[in-house]
């Protein structure tokens, strides 16, 4: 079943589920701004991922890598939540039991008042010590041209995951957890490519979820799920929250 506005009947699914799980991929923060990855305009049409998203990348040019991530940082401070990131957050805050898990590594979800997020691709608000693997949160929206240093002496990363590493610890045990748990579960704005991510809805699936995708474009998931809402998702999730009876925005 494909339509733009979501039925009463969705809202009514939303609401008495016992169990949701939110996925979310770039497609929902496009409209803040911020590039996705693949399609036109995507970050990886005109880069190279292997030359700028690994470790090998890094461990061989770790400026050029880490000026791409000083600028997507940049980027994601100077934007702010949107519709869908607020709705997100609204139904989190409204309901009880609704698992929020995202690739995206910008924080809009957690600025626009989501109160737990599972980070499958980790964050750009963090660093990582190379050599020790500490974390730390830097929370500064500029960061200077080459990469930092830890106290120990060697160089700070990013704490996002590349391709080719594992994801954070627990966070894709949690993940699929909820994934196995949801009985209603929103896929938003992922093009369903990159594995483990793209699983999660197949395990909703095989554990008798209802599946809805929120996205203007068909993706590989499309056939597979039980509904699709095909349109922009800061127009799509506000008006699916409201169709549930929660309000489209967070309280203050
Ligand atoms: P993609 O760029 O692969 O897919 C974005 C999806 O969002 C596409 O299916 C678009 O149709 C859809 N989209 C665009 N605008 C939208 C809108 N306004 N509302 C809803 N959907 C919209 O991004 P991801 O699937 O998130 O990983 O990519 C997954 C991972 O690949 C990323 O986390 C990143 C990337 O390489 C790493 O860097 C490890």
């Amino acid at each position: 079943m494909e339509s733009f506005e979501p039925s009463a009947t969705l809202g009514e699914r939303l609401s008495g589920a016992a169990r949701v799980l939110v996925l979310t991929g770039a497609g929902v923060s496009a409209e803040s701004g911020l590039a996705t990855f693949r399609g036109p305009g995507g970050l990886w049409e005109g880069l190279d991922p292997t030359r700028l998203a690994t470790r090998e990348a890094f461990e061989r040019d770790p400026v050029t890598v880490w000026r791409f991530y000083a600028w997507r940082r940049s980027q994601a401070a100077a934007a702010s939540p949107n519709a869908a990131h607020r709705a997100i957050a609204a139904l989190e805050r409204s309901r009880p039991a609704v698992d929020v898990v995202t690739q995206n590594v910008d924080g809009l979800l957690e600025r626009a008042g989501c109160r737990r997020v599972i980070l499958l691709h980790g964050t750009l608000w963090r660093l990582r010590c190379t050599a020790e693997g500490t974390e730390a949160e830097d929370q500064r929206g500029e960061l200077g041209p080459l990469p930092p240093r830890c106290a120990c002496g060697a160089i700070l990363r990013p704490a996002v995951v590349w391709f080719g590493e594992p994801l954070p610890a627990g966070a894709y045990g949690e993940a699929e957890a909820a994934a196995r748990h949801a009985d209603l579960v929103l896929v938003v704005g992922t093009s369903g490519l990159v594995v483990p991510a793209a699983l999660l809805p197949e395990i909703a699936l095989a554990g008798g979820a209802y599946v809805v995708e929120v996205n203007p474009e068909r993706t590989a998931l499309s056939p597979r799920v039980q509904e699709r809402l095909a349109g922009p998702a800061g127009e799509i999730l506000p008006l699916l929250v409201e169709a549930a009876g929660f309000p489209r925005e967070p309280a203050p």
